[in-house]
């Protein structure tokens, strides 16, 4: 008997690279007959990640975040979300910091993917954080979403070779095309229960 497959609720604020990544490896990839994308919701109605996903036959929504307290706005979301009957909600550039109620009401659940090692940069502008400090390897963690920022249990990390890498956009592009195979690999993993989630200890 065939397994139901897992709906992915992915939830972006921007272009939406590693949406697009996800819906491949769905379509054709890693993550076939294993998840569906359920939706892919956006708190901005203009990202382009949002057209993205509707050219490619998704279904969508989106919910303007701006002026909106934080807790009640998640509520919101919460209640948009759950008329899909996501497994795993996804973050894929969602650039907002989740409230406890959004996490508990998908409490183990959320996923996210961070360009750099939570145990050395959290919150934004990672890729910019590794070119100013010349680091010569970055790593893309993906990690199970709790109510601190960026301190989850890790579900995976790679390591990006910088060397060499002497603009920003060579930093993101060579990030970027490691984040893509990485967050399908470990959502499959996820799913079949081959990813063991280890703590981080932000002591390294
Ligand atoms: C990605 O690099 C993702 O890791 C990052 O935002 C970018 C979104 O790009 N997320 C964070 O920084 C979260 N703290 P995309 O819209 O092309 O997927």
């Amino acid at each position: 008997m065939h397994k139901p497959l897992a709906r992915l609720a992915i939830l972006l604020s921007g272009r939406g690279s590693n949406m697009l990544a996800l819906a491949e490896a769905v379509r054709a990839g890693v993550l076939h007959g294993l998840a569906e994308v359920a939706v892919v919701f956006s708190n901005d109605p203009a990202a382009l990640g949002l057209d993205a996903a509707a050219a490619l036959g998704l279904p969508t929504a989106s919910l303007p975040s701006k002026g909106r307290k934080r807790e009640s706005f998640d509520l919101e979301v919460v209640d948009i979300l759950r008329e899909y009957r996501p497994n795993y909600v996804v973050l894929a550039g969602y650039m907002r910091v989740l409230s406890p109620a959004f996490v508990r009401a998908f409490a183990g659940r959320i996923i996210n993917i961070h360009p750099a090692d939570t145990h050395q940069h959290q919150g934004l502008h990672a890729y910019e954080w590794a070119f100013d400090n010349r680091l010569s390897e970055t790593k893309i963690t993906v990690h199970l979403v709790d109510e601190g920022l960026d301190t989850g249990p890790i579900l995976a990390q790679e390591v990006v070779n910088l060397i060499g890498a002497d603009t920003l956009a060579e930093v993101q592009r060579r990030g970027l095309a490691v984040e893509h195979t990485l967050y399908a690999e470990t959502l499959a993993n996820l799913i079949t229960g081959a990813a063991i989630p280890t703590l981080p200890t932000h002591n390294s």
